[in-house]
């Protein structure tokens, strides 16, 4: 047995591939050779594909897969659409393809753009006069503008660009602390590159013509650049999608419209007052959403960090989702803040990523902002279509019998006979463990 001393390691970005691995499967593992092993596993044999992925971060050792799956039959605006899923948990795609499904029938997903204006800051500090920064902004502004046309000249011939530059005074928050508070329209592209590099060359143009302006006083001359970067809040950046029909076209099974309806509504209702419920409602959403934002080689995290700050907008963290009953037809609803993107970035980058946008009929960014809307939604229905019926766990745990079955390492033959066994049955972990154990006591 091996004696593992916690060891660190100068130069190791400068190793090959397999000189890093070495070094990971000496240091950590007892068994080198199947660590190395396992690790190989994963590399696609395809040699430039591996490549092409080890070189999209740093420090690649091996690939970590998450599977691909599809949900058809979802109707938005009228035109049809099979969505994109990239997710490790069972039941999601399930869920999203019944729920698509089920409103196929009942006239499918409407959806709208709000807006689609993206933010970035320049963060800064000046001790001086605020009348006379502001007069130094309202002088410079045309000027910051100008000095960023090389890096918005393509942007701008396709009709997007700098919308506006907005000086902050945030002095009561942080002494001297103010911001050049920037907007912009990024079309297709989710901006990022985009706007940073725009708002580098403001502080530039910022620090060197503050030095030049007669107004200011000499100790005032000397603005002092924090930071410059976009925000990934965008509350101006909103779509909504929503399902509506007749109560009475609810009806599921022996529950009446009526009686779904309004446990439904009451669901979300507890979710819009009550925080607890409300991280987990919208968890259920977020499965929806990361899963078409991966697919589509968009940045979740982004779109996490966007979301939760949206949702907590009004002071408490509340429900994404909104649900009502007027008139006799049942409505229900999310809007939500997406930043996404269909060029840049991963898109023309990885296969599986083209591959996913072609299905999805090559969306500009807007139409990609309905389709990760409608997943949310989707999914938010079907968790909670279940949660007030069945409850979870009966179509999630049947859902995740093969999970079960895989780590017990059943083989085809137990998979389907007790794949057949649970038709009729609760599905548990000890129930399966159960059935599985007399099904090898048997033989
Ligand atoms: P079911 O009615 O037992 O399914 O539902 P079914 O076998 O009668 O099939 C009906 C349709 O469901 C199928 O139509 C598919 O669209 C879909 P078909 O294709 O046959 O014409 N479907 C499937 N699609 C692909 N593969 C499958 C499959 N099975 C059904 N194997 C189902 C079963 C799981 C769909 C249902 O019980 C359901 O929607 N449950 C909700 C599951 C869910 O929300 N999972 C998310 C994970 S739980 C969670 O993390 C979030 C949560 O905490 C959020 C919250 O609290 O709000 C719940």
């Amino acid at each position: 047995m091996k004696h593992f001393m916690s060891k660190s390691i100068s130069g190791f970005s400068k190793l090959s591939k397999s000189k890093k691995i070495d070094w990971i499967v000496d240091t950590y593992f007892s068994n080198s050779e199947a660590a190395k092993r396992v690790l190989k596993q994963y590399w696609n044999t395809d040699e430039k594909i591996q490549q092409l992925h080890d070189e999209f971060i740093e420090n690649t050792i091996s690939n970590y897969y998450l599977p691909l799956g599809v949900a058809p039959n979802f109707s938005i605006n009228g035109k049809l659409y099979t969505i994109p899923m990239v997710i490790e948990e069972s039941s999601v795609v399930a869920a999203a393809s019944k729920a698509a499904k089920f409103w196929l029938d009942r006239g499918g997903f409407k959806t709208t753009v709000l807006s689609t204006t993206k933010i970035g800051q320049v963060h800064f500090i000046y001790h001086g006069d605020p009348n006379r920064l502001e007069s130094f902004f309202k002088q410079i502004k045309p000027k910051l503008i100008a000095d960023t046309k090389a890096i918005t000249k393509n942007m701008v011939s396709r009709g997007g660009g700098i919308m506006d530059i907005a000086l902050r005074n945030k002095t009561q928050d942080i002494p001297g602390y103010y911001q050049l508070h920037a907007s912009f329209e990024t079309l297709d592209a989710m901006g990022a590159n985009f706007i940073n590099s725009c708002l580098e060359q403001f502080a530039k143009t910022f620090k060197k013509e503050a030095l030049l302006f007669d107004s200011f006083l000499e100790e005032e001359k000397n603005i002092q650049i924090v930071m410059s970067i976009l925000s990934n809040y965008v509350p101006e950046c909103l779509v909504r999608a929503e399902v509506s029909c007749k109560v009475e076209d609810l009806k599921d099974g022996n529950i009446s419209g009526e009686a779904f309806a309004q446990k439904f509504v009451q669901a979300v209702n507890i979710a819009e007052i009550e925080p607890y419920r409300a991280v987990t409602h919208n968890k259920g959403i977020m499965n929806g959403i990361d899963a078409v934002v991966l697919a589509t080689g968009n940045d979740f995290r982004a779109i996490e960090a966007c979301v939760h700050a949206y949702a907590s907008r009004k002071g408490k963290y509340s429900s994404l989702t909104h649900a009502k009953i007027e008139d006799g037809i049942f409505t229900f609803w999310i809007e939500i803040p997406l930043a996404l993107g269909t060029v840049g970035g991963l898109t023309g980058l990885h296969p599986l990523v083209k591959l996913a946008l072609e299905l999805l009929h090559h969306p500009s960014a807007k139409e990609l902002m309905q389709v990760v809307a409608v997943a949310g939604l989707a999914q938010n229905f079907a968790a909670l279509r279940s949660l007030t019926t069945t409850g979870i766990q009966q179509g999630h745990m049947k859902m995740h019998l093969m999970n079960i079955l895989n780590q017990f390492e059943a083989n085809e033959e137990e998979k389907t006979s007790l794949t057949k066994h649970f038709e009729n049955h609760t599905v548990s972990h000890s129930a399966v463990v159960e059935a599985l154990k007399a099904l090898r006591a048997k033989k």
